[in-house]
This record gives structure tokens, C-alpha cells and sequence, in this order.
């Protein structure tokens, strides 16, 4: 279990999330307004996110299929991550995600 703080334009979501979740798992159960156009395959870039800086480096590296999208995304950064890509773990507790 782990909290993750949701950071949208309407303010902040604590949720608790259970281990092997993902991101995007977990913000839809929980009414937070992030899209998943492919439906969590990888394929799409709209689950787009912003880690943490804290947590990055906490976070399984992503594969090259994600990698290959997050280079595209024309708002990325170095903590752009896919919320459908990232499964939750203890270490994340407290990790805030911002949705652009
Ligand atoms: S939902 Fe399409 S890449 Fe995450």
C-alpha cells in the first residue's frame, strides 16, 4: 500500500493504493480525471504524468516502448512517465504525480 498524491488543476487527490496497481488504475477508481485512450496497452502517450522529482529515480526505469513515446510527447520532461505504465509499490508512498 502506498498514498499517491493526484496534482491536477482542481487540486490535490490522496488515494490509497494497493501494490501492482497502476497509476492509472488507480486515478480512474478514484475519480481523478487522467485519460486512458488505449486502455492502459502503452500505445497512446495520454496517460502522460509528471513524477515527482523525489521518486523518479525510485521507479523501475521505463521500457523502450514507453521511452519511445515519452520522447514524442511534445510536453515531456524528465519525470514524464505513463500513469499505465507505472504500478504501484510501498517505496511510492507519498509520491506526488502531477497531471498536465
Ligand atoms: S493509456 Fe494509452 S499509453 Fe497509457
Amino acid at each position: 500500500m502506498a498514498k499517491i498524491i493526484f496534482r491536477t488543476n482542481a487540486g490535490d487527490t490522496t488515494v490509497e493504493a494497493k501494490n501492482g496497481e497502476t497509476l492509472l488504475e488507480v486515478a480512474e477508481r478514484s475519480g481523478v480525471s487522467i485519460f486512458g485512450g488505449c486502455g492502459g496497452a502503452g500505445v497512446c502517450g495520454s496517460c502522460h504524468v509528471f513524477i515527482d522529482q523525489a521518486f523518479v529515480d525510485k521507479l523501475p526505469v521505463p521500457t523502450n516502448e514507453e521511452q519511445d513515446l515519452l520522447e514524442i510527447l511534445p510536453n515531456g520532461k524528465v519525470n514524464s512517465r505513463l500513469a499505465c505504465q507505472v504500478k504501484v509499490s510501498d517505496i511510492l508512498d507519498g509520491m506526488v504525480v502531477s497531471v498536465p
